[in-house]
């Protein structure tokens, strides 16, 4: 038996691994292990996708004029250099098929967000990972890797899944040190909860002016909407043509448009996800330290940390499930040691904290 056989490269891609979603024999558990909202969903956003529910015959407007519109007011942007995806991992595929050839190369810190590696092996891309500092991505280890097949640079500032974060001119160090020809790819998913240590720097500033970069954003984190998958991209306009191009006319779900476009109004909710992603993980990382773990900074809505001493952090990992609290491990990354642990609700919180009482003494 021979049937079709996949293009060379596709059979070595290892899929992603997602975050846990149940625990062994437990009926209800806490889900730390994906880095959603710990608040829920914006309510304005809930309400419009249940309005939206009697027009699921539609298809969706495949512009998202009004979601667009929208957006562009809210960030003083020009609409038609707007691009929205199926989520932010979407656009990360739609950058390498469209500026990776087989045997070009993308560079990513060596503990890059894995859908971006699996949407470069897809189209024949090499990954060339650059080494970090203490967990913290490296300019100049990136600038270094730079080679004549080099078309995109990867970044997600802050990243997962480390949590940590580049300071803003670090970015733009790096975009100073790229040839032209190369597209700086600058993951956003995380950057509002990093609004205190960034001092309110980000990237669209950036794309606003450079002729290669793109920066993605997502309605996954600050406004918990994590299920609709909606997310948007920023850039020059000869980048975001060349992905108009492919992009399948209706990858923004009618109800999704609708949800995303009240969640954009929502103030209220995008302030108390980024006050519970700052004082959420404050916590998380006192108590992780309290219990001999070693917290890696984070400006995101998670704490990844090294496991104590003389543990294992798979064990840990999962006597924490049998509890139903699940967190991730983090050996796909490389970083068998560390557990990353999402802020979640208080009681998930306090659920984690006895456990570790319990399992794993300092
Ligand atoms: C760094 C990073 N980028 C992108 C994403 C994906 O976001 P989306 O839900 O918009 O696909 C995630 C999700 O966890 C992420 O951690």
């Amino acid at each position: 038996m021979s049937g079709p056989r996949p293009r060379a490269g596709i059979l070595d891609i290892a899929p992603y691994v997602a975050g846990q979603a149940s625990g062994p024999g437990v009926a209800s558990v806490f889900k730390l292990s994906a880095n959603e909202n710990a608040l829920g969903a914006s309510p304005a956003a809930l309400a419009a996708y249940r309005d939206a529910a009697v027009e699921l015959h539609l298809y969706p407007d495949p512009n998202a004029t009004e979601l667009r519109n929208a957006l562009a007011r809210k960030h003083g942007l020009d609409p038609a250099r707007i691009l929205f995806g199926t989520g932010s991992d979407e656009i990360f595929s739609m950058a390498a098929i469209a500026y990776l050839a087989p045997g070009d190369n993308m560079i990513q810190p060596a503990h890059g967000f894995a859908a971006w590696a699996i949407a470069a092996r897809a189209v024949g891309g090499e990954v060339r990972n650059a080494p970090e500092r203490d967990g913290v991505a490296d300019a100049d280890a990136m600038l270094a890797r730079v080679n004549a097949r080099t078309r995109i640079v990867f970044l997600a500032n802050p990243a997962n899944p480390t949590g940590t974060w580049l300071p803003f001119s670090e970015v733009e160090r790096l975009h100073a040190g790229l040839p032209e020809h190369v597209l700086l790819v600058l993951d956003e998913a995380y950057v509002e909860f990093a609004r205190a240590v960034l001092d309110g720097r980000h990237a669209i500033k950036l794309a606003e002016r450079a002729s290669n970069v793109l920066v993605t954003r997502t309605f996954s984190k600050l406004y918990g909407l994590a299920a609709l998958r909606v997310g948007w991209a920023y850039g020059a306009p000869a980048i975001i043509d060349a992905l108009n191009r492919f992009r399948l006319p209706f990858n923004t779900p009618r109800p999704a448009q609708a949800a995303a476009r009240a969640a954009l109004g929502d103030y209220a909710f995008a302030e108390a996800s980024v006050r519970s992603a700052e004082e959420g993980r404050a916590r998380l990382a006192d108590t992780l330290s309290a219990h001999g773990f070693a917290p890696l900074p984070s400006a995101t809505n998670f704490v990844t940390a090294r496991v104590p001493h003389g543990c294992a952090a798979a064990a840990i990992e999962a006597a924490l499930a049998q509890r139903g609290v699940l967190v991730r491990g983090l050996t796909n990354y490389g970083l068998p040691e560390f557990l990353r642990v999402s802020v979640g609700p208080a009681a998930a919180m306090t659920a984690l904290a006895s456990v570790l009482e319990e399992s794993v003494r300092p």
